[in-house]
């Protein structure tokens, strides 16, 4: 579970305290009964760890001196220099951080172990995966202790690195600064940009394209170099696209995007002459170029990490600290693959649990002995209805747990729930879940690549473009669906399979429960304060439908 869900502040940095304690409560372990505590990074941005006043410390300052000499200097000592600074701040911050640990849980320092982010990244990845043999491995994010992108192998029963690129040459830094550059948040809003790119037509978006290629150069071992340090791509985008309209870009940074990993990919599986990926590191999250890499002939089999940002470190980084505690550094455990991902944590919806934050007449609530069914009847008359229920899903996706439902096939509802509760940016589309034995009818996917954690586009086909209209990218026809296995979630598949019934139609709309700019909600208390401060009219909590009037 993520930090932010119990804080309420969105991308929440630093010591996830109150995560912490919540595994450990739901585990029921004491925090003396650990082995270890694993660290993915050996280098966090200081920004990203601590509290306001020692970002503005002096050993922060420092640091950022040593950054502004490479930005301002872009020579290959400045680089140099920078490297000393930002070396010698990095290990004065690891020690703080450790203390920082241990004294949040009362443990000895000598318990904490510090392994590499892109490794970390490389075991999530692979262990989550299916693939326990002849699998490539590839990450790629904005920047982790140093690198932009590592291809590592499995060689007898171990995981082996066999390349890596400086963050110098990083296609997640130069996406990172567009997105700054559109007038977007950066590390934040780069899907926004994905989803503007389609609207582009190619012969624009070529364009930029044309003058942005050249900048990364994938070389036959796998590495990137580029023509200039990416970290400060701004000072390019600046005095190259100045007045470039805004949706070109969008559709050239993208462009480049989908060029530059097809490229990577291709080599690499020709050259070790595997057939097999697994992809991690945030720049994974870019649903549409992962819809490229799996139409490439090369790729036969392919898993990417769901949530493949840092989120997902600390799944590696565990398994890494489990390894190293049997002795063995890149051991890979034998454990299977990952499953469904309502990992998080469950509350009691009971009457007098909701009654308790009920405090206006106009909120009606009512028990259903079989609210699945109660759902999909309000779906089926075209309403929009919020689901809490079970487990909340680890990671960036509602999976149907914190979600807003809605039926797909009329596409004013994007507008009736943008309007209710998400405030979203007009151009953005929302996504479905899909029925798993109703899947061949509604996405292209020759390959039958398992896709039940919206982590990669499919294109559609006409009756998907029929059925689930409003849960598609309107200007490229693609969706990146939740494929809904009953295993893994029976009473959602229940509405799902009720909804099926009533109307044929064997898909739904789903979208995070939360308000534009908040997390996803976590606990009742933030799903009735979110339905009563939103235009939403039904909420299904547990077996209890409260509806407005
Ligand atoms: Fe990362």
């Amino acid at each position: 579970v993520s930090e932010e869900r119990f804080t309420r502040i969105k991308n929440q940095w630093g010591y996830p305290k109150e995560a912490v304690d919540w595994c450990l409560e739901h585990e029921g372990i004491a925090a003396s009964d650990l082995d270890s505590v694993v660290l993915a990074s050996y280098h966090l941005p200081r920004a990203v760890y601590d509290d306001k006043k020692t970002v503005h410390g002096a050993a922060a300052r420092i640091a950022y001196w040593g950054t502004e000499v490479e930005r301002n200097l872009p020579s290959r000592g400045a680089r140099f220099v920078s490297k000393v600074y930002r070396m010698t701040d990095g290990v004065m911050h690891l020690r703080q951080r450790k203390s920082l640990i241990a004294s949040s849980l009362g443990l000895s320092e000598d318990r904490i172990i510090v392994v590499d982010h892109h490794e970390a990244h490389a075991y999530t990845t692979l262990l989550c995966s299916q693939f326990r043999k002849e699998t490539l491995v590839l990450t790629m994010d904005g920047e982790g202790d140093g690198l932009c992108s590592t291809v590592s192998a499995i060689e007898e029963d171990s995981l082996h690195r066999l390349v890596s690129s400086s963050y110098t040459s990083s296609l997640g830094y130069l996406y990172r600064w567009t997105t700054k550059y559109l007038g977007m948040k950066p590390n934040e809003h780069e899907y926004k940009v994905m989803g503007l790119a389609p609207y582009a037509a190619a012969r624009d978006a070529f364009k930029v394209y044309r003058k942005m290629r050249p900048l990364i150069k994938t070389n036959d071992d796998g590495s990137f170099t580029s023509a200039i340090n990416m970290r400060y791509a701004d000072k390019w985008l600046k005095s190259e696209l100045y007045g470039t309209r805004f949706d070109w870009v969008a559709g050239g940074v993208q462009m480049v995007a989908e060029d530059v990993l097809s490229t990577w990919v291709a080599t690499l599986l020709d050259k070790y002459c595997y057939s097999r990926l697994a992809l991690g590191g945030g720049v994974f999250m870019n649903v549409k170029a992962n819809m490229v890499l799996s139409e490439l002939p090369q790729v036969e089999q392919l898993f990417v990490m769901p949530s493949c940002g840092d989120e997902s470190l600390a799944i590696g980084a565990a398994l890494m600290g489990y390894g190293r505690l049997r002795g063995r550094s890149n051991w890979l455990p034998d454990i299977p693959p990952l499953a469904h991902l309502y990992l998080g944590p469950e509350y009691e919806a009971s009457e007098s649990n909701i009654k308790r934050l009920i405090n206006t007449r106009s909120i009606e609530m009512q028990h259903h002995t079989d609210i699945d069914g109660a759902i999909a009847d309000l779906l089926s008359e075209g309403k929009v209805v919020g689901r809490f229920s079970g487990r909340a899903e680890w990671g960036a996706r509602a999976l149907g747990n914190r979600s807003i439902l809605a039926r797909a096939d009329n596409i004013d509802v994007v507008e009736e729930i943008n309007n209710m509760i998400k405030q979203r940016d007009f151009w953005m589309p929302f996504a479905p879940t899909i029925l798993s034995d109703r899947e061949s009818d509604y996405i292209i996917n020759p390959k039958h690549f398992p896709a039940p954690y919206m982590i990669m586009a499919f294109r559609s086909s006409r009756l998907g473009q029929r059925d689930l209209r409003a849960a598609m990218h309107p200007s490229d026809r693609t969706l990146r669906p939740q494929i809904l296995d009953p295993n893994w979630n029976p009473h959602y598949y229940s509405v799902l399979k009720q909804f099926e019934k009533r109307t044929g139609i064997g898909g739904i709309l789903n979208t995070s429960f939360n308000l534009h700019g908040e997390p996803i909600v976590n606990s009742i208390e933030d799903a009735v304060s979110t339905f009563s401060r939103s235009g939403l009219r039904y909420l299904a909590l547990g077996e209890f439908l409260l509806s407005k009037s």
